[in-house]
């Protein structure tokens, strides 16, 4: 892989100094894991890799043992204290900045940050103090007075604004410390503008999104997932014979805890597996009395409910039985037909095929029978 082109130098702050409360979660946002990170680690991540030094991160009071493990293993990054708005938090970052050309400043709360966007951003900053990152606004846009509209906006003139936004260093830094507007600005694009300076638009991405509430936490559940099981039980006199759900007259039966119907054990593993749900001995431990005996139809329905609870239905099972006696072929259909019932899935949806292992190994002598499944499931 090519390296990417060296970006000039440029200094960057991270604002997370925020409650974060809409989202919700057990910890501020910035702090709070969101793809297998903390939020604020990500875009610290890819201000690091592109060069950024210094780099100053706003933290709330009282938050930087939370900082510091959202940051663990990394350096190269400086905390400070930031103030009760976003816009004086930035002004406390900046101040903590000896020297710089030019500073990038971010919102921990926007953590998937392209490399592309800092790109342009850097290059904009040639011709001018400030560069933003904007978007279109895609709808027409209505003045709300009271729950009626009571004027319409341009759209086509109107852009979202993103962060990072890029500056010329003495130049943001001076317009922070000339800001006089009340309420706060929004944005540092708007302190710069307030100083008679000009900022350009850059596109911005909009995988630069803001996280704000709950859902914006949610994973998106991917839409078909699958999982394997297998399972063995010991074939002995004397037991009766359950497998693939239905009674098979054969001279012995499989023995375990439950009826040690080994093909919907393997059935129900496989399901779990799919939804990442642990295993059969998670759900039903044979330790548990309860179980003793049990139907494993019973283990079947409620794995049934568990994909269903996890927000999928069973796309297909596929079953594979491996024995040297009794013949399964006979008992195909009728097999997946119980399987089907169980699970509220069409019958065409389950496989059940079978195998000897040509007299070796314990299921060719006999001994015991194996089994192995396949699930998919699809979000619903
Ligand atoms: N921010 C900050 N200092 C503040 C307020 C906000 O550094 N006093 C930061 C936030 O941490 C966030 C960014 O500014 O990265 C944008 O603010 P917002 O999305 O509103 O985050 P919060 O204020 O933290 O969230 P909420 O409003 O839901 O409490
Ligand atoms: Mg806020």
């Amino acid at each position: 892989m090519q390296d990417d082109p060296p970006l000039p130098s440029f200094a960057a702050i991270v604002v997370a100094a925020g409650q974060g409360l809409r989202a919700g979660q057990p910890l501020p946002k910035q702090f709070a894991i969101w793809r297998g990170k903390p939020v604020l680690r990500h875009s610290v991540d890819a201000l690091l890799a592109s060069g950024a030094e210094p780099l100053v991160i706003a933290i709330p009071t009282g938050a930087e043992e939370l900082a510091r493990a959202a940051l663990k293993g990394l350096d190269g990054f400086m905390l400070v204290e930031g103030g009760d708005t976003r816009q004086q938090s930035v002004a406390r970052a900046l101040a903590a900045i000896d020297s710089a050309k030019r500073v990038l400043i971010h919102d921990a709360a926007r953590p998937d940050l392209p490399r592309q966007v800092i790109e342009r951003l850097l290059t904009a900053l040639d011709g001018h103090a400030g560069a933003i990152p904007v978007l279109p606004v895609v709808d027409s846009l209505s003045i709300d007075t009271d729950g009626m509209m009571s004027g319409s906006a341009p759209r086509e003139q109107l852009r979202r604004v993103q962060t990072p936004q890029a500056f010329r260093f003495s130049a943001i830094r001076d317009a922070h410390q000339a800001w006089q507007g009340e309420p706060t600005a929004g944005d540092d694009a708007q302190v710069l503008r307030a100083a008679g300076e000009r900022v350009a638009h850059v596109p911005g991405d909009e995988r630069l999104a803001k996280l704000t509430f709950a859902e914006d936490f949610m994973a998106v559940l991917p839409p078909v997932r699958t999982g394997m099981g297998f399972d063995v039980h010991r074939l002995v006199a004397g037991e009766e014979l359950w497998l693939g759900g239905i009674r098979i007259e054969y001279e012995k039966g499989l023995a375990g805890h439950s009826d040690a119907d080994v093909a919907l054990h393997a059935i129900v593993d496989a399901l779990l597996g799919a939804i990442g749900a642990g295993d059969i001995g998670s759900h039903f431990p044979p330790s548990d009395p309860q179980w003793k005996g049990a139907s494993s139809d019973r283990f079947l329905i409620q794995a049934g409910r568990l994909v269903d609870a996890a927000g999928y239905f069973t796309g297909n099972i596929d079953l594979t039985i491996v024995c040297e006696a009794p013949k399964i072929g006979p008992h195909r259909d009728a097999m997946r037909a119980r399987i089907a019932e169980l699970l509220g899935v069409d019958i065409g949806a389950i496989s059940v095929k079978a195998t000897t292992t040509e007299r070796l190994g314990f299921t060719g002598r006999g001994e015991g029978i194996a089994a192995q499944a396949v699930a998919t499931v699809l979000r619903k």
